[in-house]
């Protein structure tokens, strides 16, 4: 059912438009040559896979990045021409799917690309896949030293092409000399493959924190950005500083109730806060089934008519408690801005996460299905 935003009890703001300058930022910020890869996976970052590919598919994204064979249909789906990378292993049961899927997948191992080989060649097909080499990761990949055999032992299989090889840095937003060793060990496995991959081959590592490190004039020429193009900056004070982005989601509910309420009243589950003197408590219409987490209880803030209000008591399933003695007018139904601005004032990702110890990327996917994605979809003029 669509409901007017006046009936909302919880929604995010997409800014396309927004989402846009973000790419062109980034790219401006990049050498040329460069490939953006979207990575979009887990409905491109909460922000809702259709609206945010179509969109970046308009403004100029190379290629897309997913997770499993559901995100790359629903890519698939918005246009055909766009290479979609599939990050996480497949399945042994999504081997034939993948074949028909028109899907590049990303292999660690032999056996992996064998199974590949063995159902292109059943389809009479050939299939594009990408090598990844784990760094110093410790998750996907083959590891370095073992790179260039698994290279050799991958051209003698003949339904498979390989169109790209990758690396994915550990620490990037954390810490940058060892991105260094793990974009170093990956160079030096690019200078030994042989034959040498092909002029169009993908050669990539960097993620939105990576590009931090990109020397102008190494051998990659790709970048797969994720958190970036939703113009939130992975490690704030960094090179990434003059990369002019900024967010594309708000998150807001609504003030469902507003109650006065004598001192010393226990406020939600556990009790675990009491009203030191008699106040106002708003009962807002989203809670930790929103994405809301409960580590925010007693701690966060919201945003009601442009002035801060602290959350007391636990964050339950469906509702949130503030203390709103100190507004002048309050009304049932008035927005609240969880993460995003309102009037003078905003909340952060950053500063969200820094009360709730998640990560950003958490955050955005925490944000359950029950919260309506609401898109602005301007325009602007290509820069
Ligand atoms: C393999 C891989 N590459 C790139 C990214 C994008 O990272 P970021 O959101 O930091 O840009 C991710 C994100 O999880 C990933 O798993």
């Amino acid at each position: 059912m669509n409901l007017p935003v006046s009936q909302l009890r919880a929604w995010v703001e997409v800014d396309l438009s927004q989402l846009e300058r973000n790419l062109h930022a980034i790219r401006a910020a990049l050498p040329r040559h460069l490939k953006y890869i979207a990575v979009v996976k887990a409905d491109a970052y909460g922000h809702g896979m259709a609206a945010v590919s179509s969109r970046l598919m308009r403004a100029g994204a190379d290629l897309f990045a997913v997770a499993n064979l559901s995100e790359a249909a629903a890519i698939r789906e918005l246009g055909s021409g766009w290479p979609i990378l599939l990050l996480s292993p497949l399945l042994p049961t999504e081997v034939r799917a993948a074949i028909g899927t028109d899907v590049i997948p990303v292999i660690s191992t032999l056996e992996e690309a064998k199974a590949l080989n063995e159902a292109a060649l059943r389809s009479q097909s050939k299939l594009r896949i990408h090598l990844k080499v784990d760094t110093g990761m410790g998750r996907l990949g083959c590891w370095h030293t073992e790179a260039q055999a698994l290279y050799r032992q991958l051209a003698q299989l003949p339904a498979l092409q390989v169109d790209g090889v990758c690396t994915h840095f550990s620490s990037a937003d954390t810490d940058p000399e060892f991105t260094r060793v793990q974009r170093k060990r990956f160079e030096s496995v690019l200078q030994q493959l042989k034959p040498a991959p092909a002029a169009g081959c993908i050669l990539h590592a960097d993620n939105s924190a990576g590009i931090d490190t990109f020397p102008k004039d190494g051998p990659l020429n790709a970048a797969r950005i994720g958190l970036l193009q939703f113009g939130i900056k992975p490690h704030p004070g960094s090179l990434l500083e003059q990369v002019s982005v900024a967010p594309v989601l708000s998150f807001r509910t609504r003030v469902g109730l507003i109650k006065k309420l004598p001192a010393d009243t226990p406020i939600s589950y556990g009790q675990t806060h009491r009203l030191p003197k008699a106040g106002r408590i708003a009962i807002l219409t989203a809670g930790y089934a929103d994405g809301i987490p409960t580590s925010l209880s007693n701690r966060g803030e919201v945003l009601i008519r442009g002035q801060r209000c602290t959350i007391i008591g636990r964050v339950t399933m469906d509702q949130t408690i503030v203390d709103v003695s100190q507004l002048n007018e309050i009304h049932p139904g008035d927005p609240v801005t969880i993460v995003g601005k309102d009037g003078r004032e905003s909340i952060h990702v950053h500063d969200f996460c820094q009360h709730t110890g998640q990560i950003e990327w958490e955050f955005f996917c925490n944000l359950s299905k029950r919260v309506t994605r609401q898109y602005l979809t301007g325009t602007i003029a290509r820069p």
